[in-house]
């Protein structure tokens, strides 16, 4: 029988999660959801679908919100991500993490990172979102407990508290 199995040329990459720089050699099918989770061990981004739709996966790029899962982690080479695990700062909550607690805007959880990183998205361009602003930033993000209403208000909280604050909280 012929071999059909061969061995795949790991490629260097080099990138920063979390304000940590990572140099790390992968073979080039390997997803940015999987470099993340697999080799970095962060398990706060989730995988909830394998259809590119549920944004469980999603994660800062540069400080875009992108949904880890349809990106290959060699394309993050040079890249900073910001993952849920970078919100909190010296053991004090980012002011969204705050926000989501209050304001009750989870339920399983299993959203909400995604859920929180859409949103800082959006208060980083936007520090007064309007209701339909809001519904628009997380358009890509999909939450099967709460039915949405206590995440905009997770959102609009979040929001006011940023006020005058940068996206990093302080
Ligand atoms: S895991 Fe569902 S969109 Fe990425
Ligand atoms: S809180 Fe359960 S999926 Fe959103």
């Amino acid at each position: 029988m012929p071999e059909t199995s061969q061995a795949i040329e790991k490629i260097a990459i080099q990138l920063t999660v979390n304000g940590k720089q990572h140099s790390v050699k992968i073979e080039p099918r390997m997803l940015l959801v999987e470099l993340l989770r697999e080799t970095l061990d962060l398990t706060g981004t989730h995988v909830g679908c394998d259809t590119t739709y549920c944004g469980a996966c999603t994660v800062l790029l540069n400080g875009a919100a992108v949904k880890s899962c349809t990106i290959f982690a060699v394309q993050a080479d040079g890249a900073e991500i910001l993952t849920v695990e970078g919100l909190e700062k010296e053991g004090q909550l980012h002011p969204v993490q705050k926000a989501f607690g209050d304001a009750f805007g989870l339920q399983c959880g299993y959203c909400t990172p995604g859920m929180m990183l859409s949103t800082v998205q959006l208060l980083s361009t936007n520090q007064q979102p309007s209701e339909q602003q809001i519904h628009k930033a997380i358009a890509g993000n999909t939450c099967r407990c709460t039915g949405y209403q206590n995440i905009v208000h997770a959102m609009q909280l979040a929001a006011e508290s940023m006020k005058g604050a940068t996206v990093d909280g302080d």
